[in-house]
């Protein structure tokens, strides 16, 4: 049997904006075995990232019990949850990553949120970055950007990679080479879990989840999965 590395359930989250609220995740169930490689999908709207930030402990349940890791995220104070976060690895679909600082440095600024050292040149070839590390961001295209943005989460060497639109701002060129990296790293063992509209990633995943108007309408697992680059581009 695999081993479970998320286990939400009855997960609710629901925000109030002045007098008006909202439900924006409603009583979601999901596991995650070990190793997996997860996709969700849903229309724009639907709560994907909202998830996403919960499963990676930068957002908060409303009710319900969410545990990743090994920790139980829902009951957790905030040193729990910096340890939590110091253990997965997040990228965002704008990079955010630092202007002022260099590759290589945006990458060696990680050492100091998780308290031991990076291999920066060892991230950087990785993402195939590593001849690129003396320049800034500005310097570099979308592509090269989000491959910065993965080796700054890999250098954590993380338990789970979290991934919100990874290729959303990316050409099918870059943005397949992004979905390489992404296979490749799943393949040596690292559960990633990627929020994207790109419909052709379903068929690379080991698992589904369709996220609907805040509930998770579709939960299937792939036994087939295909190689990133036949990834249909859409
Ligand atoms: N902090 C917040 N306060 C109020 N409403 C929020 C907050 N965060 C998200 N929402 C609302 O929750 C809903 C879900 O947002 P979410 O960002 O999770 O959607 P999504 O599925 O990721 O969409 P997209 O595909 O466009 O990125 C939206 O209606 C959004 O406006
Ligand atoms: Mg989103």
């Amino acid at each position: 049997m695999m081993k479970k590395i998320c286990n939400v359930s009855k997960l609710n989250k629901t925000v109030k904006t002045g007098e008006v609220s909202q439900q924006l995740l409603k009583n979601i169930d999901l596991k995650i075995e070990d190793g997996e490689f997860v996709v969700i999908v849903g229309p724009s709207g639907a709560g994907k990232s909202t998830l996403l930030n919960i499963l990676g402990g930068l957002d908060s349940s409303t009710s319900g019990d969410v545990e990743s890791a090994g920790f139980k995220l829902s009951k957790s104070r905030e040193k729990a949850l910096n340890d939590y976060r110091r253990k997965i690895g997040f990228v965002f679909q704008d990079y955010s990553l630092i202007e002022n600082l260099t590759v290589k440095e945006n990458i060696e600024v990680m050492s100091v949120v998780t308290k031991k050292k990076c291999d920066a040149d060892k991230a950087l070839s990785l993402v195939g970055m590593e001849k690129q590390a003396d320049k800034f961001p500005g310097q570099l295209s979308g592509g090269e950007k989000q491959r910065v943005a993965i080796a700054r989460a890999l250098a954590k060497e993380p338990a789970i990679l979290f991934c919100d639109e990874p290729t959303g701002a990316l050409d099918e060129k870059n943005g397949k080479n992004v979905l390489r990296i992404l296979q490749d790293l799943n393949r040596r063992g690292t559960t990633v879990i990627v929020v994207t509209h790109l419909l052709g990633m379903q068929k690379m995943a080991d698992h589904v989840i369709r996220v609907i108007d805040g509930e998770i309408k579709e939960d299937i697992r792939n036994t087939k999965t295909i190689e990133a680059e036949d990834v249909l581009w859409n």
